[in-house]
């Protein structure tokens, strides 16, 4: 699929956004690791939106960045205790157009300014390439439990160049 040219816009989580993030939550794990988790799998998984206000008090919980295009919520990304990429999902209808680069692009940035020199990700089957492609080595294959249904995914981690002084994050 063509790359659109335009780079997304990002800005901070508010509560506001917890029930379009707990749905773009369950479309991006329904379609886009379809091919890597089964329908009950993925069902699993996509049920942790289920409760709203959980997931908007999770999303709260970690610092939250969500990505807009053309004014539209396109994905969100979450880093917790500074040092783990939580989530990144990326709205179906825009996968492969850079969403999910500027979103981790960001989730580096501020992890890195904040001082943290690993950052580490239990990448899903469906993200393990997009995190590869960005640098991340693989460390440990896992396998999860949720809600009865086992679920593999590879903790995966990147060395942080440390920021530049005096440089904006
Ligand atoms: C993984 C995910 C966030 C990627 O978001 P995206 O906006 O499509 O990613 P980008 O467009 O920024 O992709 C950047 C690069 O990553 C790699 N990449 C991304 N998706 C890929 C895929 N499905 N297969 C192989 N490589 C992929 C490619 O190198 C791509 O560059 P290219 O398009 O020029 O080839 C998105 O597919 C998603 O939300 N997946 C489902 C949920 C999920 O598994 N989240 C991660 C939980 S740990």
């Amino acid at each position: 699929m063509a790359r659109s040219a335009q780079t997304p816009g990002l800005r901070p989580f508010l509560p506001a956004d917890a029930a379009m993030l707990a749905a773009l939550f369950r479309e991006s794990v329904d379609e886009l690791a379809a091919d890597d988790y089964d329908d009950a799998q993925r069902e699993a998984w996509a049920s942790k939106a289920d409760d709203q206000e959980a997931f908007g008090a999770l999303l709260a919980g970690d610092l939250t960045i969500v990505a807009l295009v053309d004014g539209e919520i396109a994905g969100f990304a979450s880093l917790k205790d500074n040092a783990d990429f939580h989530m990144l999902y990326v709205r179906p209808e825009l996968a492969r157009r850079g969403v999910g680069s500027a979103l981790a692009d960001a989730i580096e940035k501020i992890a890195a300014g904040r001082g943290t020199k690993t950052l580490t990700v239990d990448a899903s089957d469906a993200a393990r390439d997009f995190f590869a492609a960005r640098g991340y080595v693989a460390t440990t294959r896992n396998t999860i439990e949720i809600g009865g249904q086992w679920l593999g995914n590879t903790t995966m981690t990147k060395a942080l160049a440390a920021p530049v002084a005096g440089s904006a994050h």
